[in-house]
């Protein structure tokens, strides 16, 4: 980055830590390095990887994505206590650059009821924090929790301490989504106006969308001179989620005539890093989602269709493709050859060896066979369900289901698993529910579902269906998906899945 460049605005990405905080919404250690990776190549500025004491699968996640990740800072979170900041210190050590992000709380009522100190000790805390971390890190962010409602003055004290203790970025969180843009751009412009010793700092910005204001707010923050916002892709996190990344960066370079902002995002990369995110943490995007939702650049009535047809700036704003977005065309259909996939799939960006290759066109006839039409979010699909999949332990031959009205549903199912096939049959209280038991009796294990949700993939009444299940483990829990014509294939299938990824990591 230039950092003499005023109108840079950083994006910090904290799909990875805050926005696995979403209730229900955690990520194994090889999901979160693939995130880590593609928002690497998505060009963000810093990539908050977790919070490193927290656990030890959370210290491991911020040391992998250290270790590998090429051209983002690495950041870990640490509350102001030495051992936290140790644990952070530890995991971004193999980072080419590293942050240590240290937060504590500046509000009333935070001091009041969670900590029981004064103004006094709290400032102190803060500044001895902050010189630990930096014997430890050339690079400390500090956060002052719940900033949005803190004292105006005992936050300047705050800020202008830290800073002077060695913060080089200074984040103001509106932690529980209380602010409002007009109110929080003012709370920007007055820490700029009353710290002295601001201008050595980057001001940052964390906003929770509780009352729907996170971009809102980030966006009235930069205005105002904020220059790094904090963010996470399709806009998850704590109870209603973070500002959303892809929101913030499209809003700044499609008003770049109002903000005067640039981010150093590559913009093509939105969708299908926001497509990764939603498998990882099984939160499907809703239609309707700015930017990334399936909806977001359809006309439906008929006075637009005619305008875009006309001149396409009638009504879009953005073109599709500057963002990744898939437009449903038809690609192919049963008597393309492997060639005419393997270009396609390259125009979608997927490059596959040999072998994927094959397996991706084994799949695709087999598709092809069922369904006329194959768009290219089947492709896409095939690829993600089948072919870059790990290795796995159990695998689904076949399904047979009886069910319908007043009869009870009875499944039988064949998986395979190391050259062998194993057989078993089950009654439920639905066609689900009975194939799940009958996988369990097969495979001798006991997976309680918590979450089911059910999409399809393109359009049409043929179209692939993709079943997103999270299923409980013993003590693990697991996010999986599959897809299939057949939507009862693609909840075994989903199952399968979220099974063998329990039994390989
Ligand atoms: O919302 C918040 O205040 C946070 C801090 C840790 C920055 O996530
Ligand atoms: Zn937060």
């Amino acid at each position: 980055m230039n950092t003499h460049d005023k109108d840079r605005v950083l994006i910090f990405d904290t799909t990875l830590r805050d926005g696995e905080q979403a209730p229900g919404a955690s990520m194994n250690e090889k999901e979160k390095l693939e995130i880590a990776h593609a928002l690497d190549s998505l060009g963000v500025d810093v990539i908050e990887a977790g919070f490193p004491v927290s656990s030890p699968g959370d210290f491991n996640s911020v040391k992998s994505v250290a270790k590998h990740v090429k051209n983002s800072i690495v950041c870990g979170l640490a509350r102001s206590v030495k051992k936290d900041i140790d644990a952070a210190a530890d995991a971004i050590k193999p980072a080419k650059r590293g942050r240590i992000h240290v937060f504590l709380a500046t509000s009333k009522i935070h001091l009041q009821y969670k900590f029981k100190k004064s103004e006094d000790e709290i400032l102190q805390m803060a500044v001895e924090a902050v010189k630990y971390a930096r014997d430890r890190a050339a690079d400390v962010e500090f956060s002052p929790e719940d900033a949005s409602r803190s004292e105006k003055s005992f936050l300047y004290r705050v800020l202008e301490a830290v800073i002077d203790a060695g913060a080089t970025t200074v984040n103001i969180p509106d932690t529980v989504g209380y602010s409002v843009p007009v109110q929080y751009g003012q709370l920007i412009a007055d820490i700029r106006n009353n710290v002295p010793n601001i201008e050595r700092a980057v001001i940052s910005v964390h906003c929770h969308d509780d009352l729907g204001l996170a971009v809102a707010n980030s966006l009235a923050a930069i205005k105002n001179g904020a220059r790094q916002a904090e963010c996470t892709i399709n806009g998850i996190g704590e109870r209603a989620g973070n500002a959303s990344m892809e929101e913030i960066v499209m809003a700044l370079k499609t008003r770049q005539d109002f903000y005067g902002c640039t981010t150093g995002v590559n913009v093509k990369e939105i969708c299908r890093v926001s497509r990764m995110v939603s498998k990882a943490t099984g939160f499907i995007v809703p239609p309707n989602k700015a930017i990334v939702g399936a909806n977001a650049f359809r006309h439906e009535s008929g006075i637009h269709q005619d305008g875009v047809l006309k001149e396409r700036s009638t009504y879009e704003i953005i073109r599709p493709e500057d963002v990744g977005f898939m437009e449903t065309g038809l690609v192919l259909g049963k008597h393309s050859g492997r060639h005419a996939l393997k270009e396609r799939l390259k125009g979608l960006g997927v490059d596959l060896n040999e072998t994927q290759l094959d397996k991706a066109f084994e799949r695709f006839k087999n598709l092809a066979d069922k369904k006329k039409e194959i768009f290219d979010e089947d492709l896409v699909t095939i690829v993600e369900d089948e072919v870059k999949g790990g290795r796995d332990i159990w695998g689904l031959v076949s399904l047979k289901t009886v069910s319908g009205t007043n009869v009870k549903p009875q499944v039988d199912v064949v998986l395979k698993s190391k050259g062998k096939t194993f057989k078993s049959a089950s009654s439920g209280d639905g066609p689900v529910d009975a194939c799940y038991k009958a996988i369990d009796a097969v495979t001798k294990t006991k997976g309680e579902l918590l979450d089911y949700s059910i999409q399809s993939v393109s359009r049409g009444k043929d179209a692939l269906g993709e079943v997103t299940v999270k299923v409980k483990f013993k003590d693990r829990n697991v996010i999986a998906r599959a897809a299939s014509t057949d939507i009862l294939e693609a909840s075994a299938k989903a199952y399968v899945n979220a099974l063998n990824k329990v039994l390989v990591s």
